[in-house]
């Protein structure tokens, strides 16, 4: 048996690589495009012990096909897919074909080939503007961006695929803000053009950008900036580690993941500002299109059934993992 991870060369696919590497004997395929993973995280990662990589889209169905015959995969760990919001709205097309179209191509080989479980990434933006906060898993799921409804619409496939085929199960993880990089410095989020706060925040302490635009300061919230729930990316993947074991034994089911608190943009600034040592420029702009005043998940699902209880929940320690890591991609 083995388990096959896409995009385990992205932020979050190789954290969740490494913490398999370090904690299970697990074989392990990886296939990524390269497109914003980064092949030295590959390249530490098989310091760790071996595992297969294979740099291939995954619109290449035969390749996929070899592979999970000749490893006899079991389990899916799906993170590959485009990310970023305001593209998407740009580029609708993008998010349709590469996250809903070619995951859709992945379950039907998933399923034609006897893989047993599949852990899907999704995320918040599938709820759009919640009207209540926490936001637990039965709230309305109204994504306002292609993104979020392209992450929606796999959702819907994966959940008929198993309807249809119940010895192909799967959890869907559902994210929030996701942050910080594994503790050790090996790896971390390289894409240079991310659009996630902290790693931004990180920037603009280190002088890669001049200031930090705060996108709207008139929410109905502590300090009417944007609050979100940031979750350490280390205690995410130990949620995928559990979701693994979690299937063996239970049905298909979805999860949300974060910590049900949130910090204001202006408390994460004052953080990385802190910790940096830099008073950095802080510049005020108006809202953006689609960004709920607030977005805290309720994290009592995944922790009352899979047992997962977070290691890392401290800003202060999240924007200290970021700036070490920047750090190191800016000496490079
Ligand atoms: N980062 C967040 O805060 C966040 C929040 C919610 C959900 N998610 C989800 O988590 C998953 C991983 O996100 P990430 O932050 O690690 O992004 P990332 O861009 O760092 O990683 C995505 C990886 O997938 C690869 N990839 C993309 N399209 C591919 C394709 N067609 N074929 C092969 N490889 C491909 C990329 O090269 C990259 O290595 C995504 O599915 C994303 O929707 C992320």
């Amino acid at each position: 048996m083995a388990i096959l991870l896409t995009g385990g060369a992205g932020y979050i696919g190789s954290h969740v690589l490494k913490q398999l590497l370090e904690k299970t004997e697990e074989n392990i395929v990886v296939v990524d495009n390269l497109s914003t993973g980064n092949q030295a995280c590959i390249d530490a990662l098989l310091e760790i012990r071996d595992f297969h990589f294979a740099k291939i889209d995954l619109d290449n169905l035969e390749m996929l096909e070899m592979l999970i015959e000749r490893f006899e995969v079991t389990d899916v760990l799906h993170f590959a897919a485009s990310i970023v919001v305001s593209e998407s709205m740009q580029n609708p097309l993008k998010y349709y074909k590469n996250n809903t179209a070619k995951t859709t191509g992945l379950i039907e080989l998933c399923v034609n080939f006897g893989v047993k479980r599949f852990v899907f990434s999704s995320t918040a933006a599938v709820y759009g503007e919640p009207a209540t906060n926490p936001v637990d898993e039965t709230v309305l799921l109204a994504p306002i961006n292609p993104y979020g409804r392209s992450k929606l619409m796999s959702e819907t496939v994966l959940r008929d695929a198993s309807n249809a085929h119940p010895a192909f199960k799967h959890v869907i993880l559902r994210y929030f803000n996701v942050a910080g990089v594994a503790g050790d410095g090996s790896i971390g989020q390289s894409f240079p053009d991310a659009t996630h706060l902290i790693k931004v925040a990180a920037q603009t302490a280190l002088g890669a950008r001049d200031a930090l635009a705060v996108f709207g300061t008139d929410y109905p919230t502590k300090d009417g900036t944007c609050e979100r729930d940031y979750i350490h990316v280390e205690d995410l993947a130990d949620a995928h580690l559990k979701a693994l074991e979690y299937l063996k034994t239970h049905p298909s089911d979805t999860f949300n993941v974060g910590y049900g608190h949130g910090f204001s943009v202006r408390e994460v600034i004052k953080t990385m500002q802190r910790v940096s040592g830099v008073d950095f420029k802080v510049e005020m702009a108006p809202r953006r299109e689609g960004d709920p005043a607030i977005l805290v998940a309720s994290s009592t699902k995944i922790k009352t059934r899979m047992g997962w209880e977070p290691q890392c929940d401290d800003l202060e320690h999240i924007c200290k993992t970021a700036l070490a890591w920047e750090k190191k991609l800016h000496e490079n």
